[in-house]
């Protein structure tokens, strides 16, 4: 490519779209390259682009496109990532907060108010649940836990870049290092079964740490463990909240033990899938 071909932003974006064209959206991941190429954010590029580009911001912006024709995810080259109502920081080793991952926050929010009780996050990731929570509900105390030591680094710097005091990190395999007992717990844990790895988007399995994609036993290992030992941890009466893969509603419902939890329910996602199951405690 020939930077002087290049300088204009529009014959730019149409040239990433071209070199992009395997991506499911090439408009799109352009235009967010080449406005982060350019410090600016994509409603002011599509709005009130600069007219020319100096060699310094094309060449950034051909090496973003680049890595993006190699599959990895445009969130990981711009860093940057919105989920609810906040952009978080990410990278290689946190997962990409997803859009059905808000639902479990805005299920968390409207069924418990600002009151003061304590919520647990298992698997926090770039920590996108629990500060995300902890900044519509201060009076709260949330622990949020990782075993990865890399995604709590991310999420603890996420925690403080957004102001949300009341959120604890810690690393934990699971339960191994959370003391006491909560109101809440929530999670979105791995649940890909580990044989669909060869079938995934490469932009997801070469790129999303595999310890927050893929569970054992078919992808519901996590979500079995989950369900065994939250009621040692949760309070009497206490809730459940767990994003499920989109076919694993009936396997999950059959892990159920009636005995020790009072009401399930699911609820579907924007695209009409069961995707979080919510337990009551007896
Ligand atoms: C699907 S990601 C979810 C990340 C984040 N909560 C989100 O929604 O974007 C699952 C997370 O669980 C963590 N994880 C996997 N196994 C774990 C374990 N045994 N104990 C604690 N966390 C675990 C992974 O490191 C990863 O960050």
């Amino acid at each position: 490519m020939e930077a002087a071909t290049f300088a204009e932003p529009r014959e730019l974006l149409a040239e990433g779209r071209k070199i992009l064209s395997k991506s499911h959206t090439p408009a799109l991941d352009a235009e967010i390259l080449l406005a982060h190429a350019l410090g600016i954010s994509r409603e002011k590029l599509l709005l009130n682009a600069p007219s020319r580009m100096g060699d310094s911001a094309v060449q950034l912006f051909k090496n973003f496109l680049e890595r993006r024709k190699k599959s990895e995810p445009v969130a990981y080259i711009t860093g940057k990532k919105d989920f609810y109502e906040s952009t978080f920081r990410v990278n290689g080793s946190v997962l990409i907060p997803r859009p059905e991952t808000e639902l479990l926050v805005e299920t968390v929010l409207d069924m418990f108010a600002d009151e003061p009780m304590r919520l647990l996050d298992v698997g926090a990731g770039s920590g996108c649940i629990p500060i995300s929570l902890a900044l519509e509900r201060p009076r709260w105390r949330i622990t949020a836990v990782d075993i990865s030591s890399y995604a709590l680094e991310t999420a603890m710097e996420n925690g403080k870049m957004l102001d949300a005091a009341n959120v604890e990190f810690i690393q934990s395999d699971f339960f191994d290092s959370v003391e006491g007992r909560f109101d809440v717990i929530v999670s979105n844990p791995p649940y890909i079964d580990e044989r669909e790895r060869d079938f995934i988007m490469p932009d997801v399995r070469d790129y999303e740490p595999p310890e927050a994609l893929f569970a054992e036993n078919g992808g519901l290992g996590a979500i079995e463990k989950l369900l065994e030992e939250s009621p040692r941890y949760l309070n009497p009466g206490g809730a459940f909240l767990c994003e499920i893969g989109a076919g694993q509603k009936e396997a999950v419902r059959g892990m159920i033990d009636s005995r020790i939890w009072k009401t399930v329910s699911f609820l579907d996602d924007l695209a009409g899938h069961p995707r979080l199951l919510i337990a009551g405690l007896k």
